[in-house]
């Protein structure tokens, strides 16, 4: 991996959203919710081309600048549980309520109405050059909400936060799901990887099994 960039998404949320540039310079983004300029500018200066878009998960606050950067020859990947979340806003409906549905059609680029290139698989490996991604599939903010760890990271989206977690109460949230997920980052993710989130700082494993109350919880449980 020859560079991370951090790169904040729209008010009033500020997603983190992440530019990912390989060695052979190509361009992976982790959640596009920035305005697509910041990406392209960037991608630029790096002489480099995005091919691939990853999300964390499917909510509004992530996605902003995604159908104007999902051109042909970048490929977009996710997990299945959120994918109907972009099928149509019938389906969000159906799925959200329209409360949760209408904030998809006030996306600056109506999100709504197109498919994945390549779903996630929970454990699974994607390889983009030389970087290898594994996926665990995290359950609990969303059906379809997945950490995103490579080269000692974890893109940890709106599941693991510094000091906190992500919240159960939305459609398709689940607090026992939220409890199993936290298991599993506990028992799976070594405590020297630096964690990621979705929204306001970062932190490491470490760090977050010592404080966060939601991670010690699961001490003894692994
Ligand atoms: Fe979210």
């Amino acid at each position: 991996m020859r560079k991370i960039y951090h790169i904040p998404g729209r008010p009033p949320l500020y997603c983190n959203s992440f530019l990912i540039i390989t060695q052979a310079g190509n361009g992976i983004i982790i959640d596009p919710d920035a305005p697509a300029e910041e990406y392209n500018r960037l991608l630029e200066k790096e002489n480099a081309r995005l091919t691939h878009i990853l999300l964390t998960h499917g909510h509004h606050d992530h996605i902003g600048s995604l159908k104007q950067l999902h051109q042909p020859g970048v490929q977009l990947w996710m997990n299945p549980g959120d994918r109907v979340m972009y099928s149509s806003r019938m389906d969000a409906v159906r799925t959200f309520g329209p409360a949760s549905a209408d904030l998809y059609t006030q996306l600056p680029d109506g999100s709504l109405g197109f498919e994945p290139d390549g779903l996630f698989e929970d454990g699974g490996v994607l390889h983009i050059d030389e970087v290898e991604f594994t996926t665990l599939f995290t359950p609990g903010h969303t059906k379809g909400s997945t950490c995103i760890l490579c080269d000692g990271v974890m893109f940890s989206g709106d599941t693991l936060f510094c000091g906190d977690i992500g919240r159960t109460d939305l459609p398709g949230g689940s607090s026992d799901d939220m409890r199993s997920s936290l298991n599993k980052l506990y028992r799976l993710v070594p405590d020297d990887v630096d964690v990621l989130p979705g929204h306001e700082g970062f932190s490491n494993m470490k760090q977050e099994k010592e404080t966060n109350p939601y991670l010690c919880s699961c001490r003894g449980r692994e």
